[in-house]
């Protein structure tokens, strides 16, 4: 490609993003991540959402991971994940944990009700949360593209939004039709108009950062197209985050484990379930390190 300023993730890249728990590490230095998801509602509940994206941190080695989560959900997350610990939807019980944290995931399944798209916004204004490492995906892209309505501004220390090309559609008034033919210049643009990391889903993935750079990642395949693997890839994104890398190679490393698993999930059974991505996230990255 023509003066593209991309590059193609590998294995090597990979393994230079990621990094194992060195010998001398202990749990709150190997990433603690905070994700806000999940929405219960007596009309729709997407629990499932907030658990995928927290055992897809997990599995990714995140050192702690906490989950604010609106009341009534915890015990189902404490089932499906014993070793996270949850608090509520109190706008200052989560600020006080986002200066805890070492990265922040928002929007998994958070639904779009306006009480919630005014707690995202009201986040995303928060210091605590605008100087940390942060992933905003799902709900929180339709927040976000909401209050853009609303001409709010918002400047991030190191965020990423990780849209499919529908949501990236609503968020930046591109046609789907634009978006498909000439992503690459599309999303260079609106990440350096925007000042924020982008990562547009589909195959290829494309990330692209405010300079103008843009990584490019071809692991996995139609094996990902089920519900779900979405919460997984923003929950894997936050924890390689976490410790260290940031949010714009973390997010092309998670791309690259994230397609990896499908393809190993996809090894085993032909009709891949998200379930059965998760599973195989710790053979993606030991396929890198201990093969
Ligand atoms: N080839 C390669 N990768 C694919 C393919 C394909 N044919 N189809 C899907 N994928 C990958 C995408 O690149 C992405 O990483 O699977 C993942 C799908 O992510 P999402 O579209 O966010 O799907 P999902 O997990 O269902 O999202 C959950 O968030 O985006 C909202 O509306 C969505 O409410 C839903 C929720
Ligand atoms: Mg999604």
């Amino acid at each position: 490609v023509k003066e593209c300023a991309c590059r193609l993730t590998d294995s090597a890249f990979a393994a230079e993003t990621f990094t194992l728990r060195e010998t001398s590490s202990a749990k709150h230095t190997n990433g603690k991540v905070l994700i806000i998801a999940g929405s219960s509602s007596p009309s729709s509940s997407m629990t499932g959402a907030a658990i995928l994206a927290t055992r897809a941190a997990i599995a990714c080695g995140a050192g702690y991971v906490c989950v604010s989560l609106p009341e009534g959900m915890a015990t189902a997350l404490h089932i499906a994940a014993p070793s996270a610990t949850v608090i509520g939807r109190n706008v200052d019980d989560i600020i006080e944990k986002a200066a805890w944290a070492d990265s922040i995931l928002i929007g998994c399944g958070m639904g779009r009700a306006p009480e919630t798209i005014d707690l995202i916004t009201k986040l995303c204004e928060s210091p605590e949360i605008s100087n940390t490492k942060l992933v905003l995906d799902a709900d929180a892209l339709y927040a976000i593209a909401s209050s853009a309505r609303e001409r709010r501004s918002r400047t991030f220390f190191d965020a990423i939004l990780t849209p499919h090309a529908g949501e990236f559609s609503r968020l930046s008034g591109y046609s789907a039709h634009d978006i498909r033919e000439n992503p690459l210049d599309i999303i260079r643009s609106y990440s350096a108009e925007q000042q924020i990391n982008l990562l547009l889903k589909g195959n290829p993935t494309l990330i692209a950062n405010p300079s103008g750079k843009i990584l490019i990642n071809q692991s996995g395949t139609e094996a990902l197209a089920t519900a779900g693997t979405g919460d997984l890839l923003s929950g894997m994104i936050a924890a390689i985050s976490a410790k260290g890398p940031d949010t714009w190679n973390a997010a092309a490393a998670a791309a690259w484990f994230h397609g990896r698993a499908g393809d190993l999930a996809n090894d085993i059974s032909s009709l891949v379930s998200s379930e059965d991505v998760l599973t195989a996230i710790p053979d993606a990255i030991a396929e890198i390190f201990f093969a």
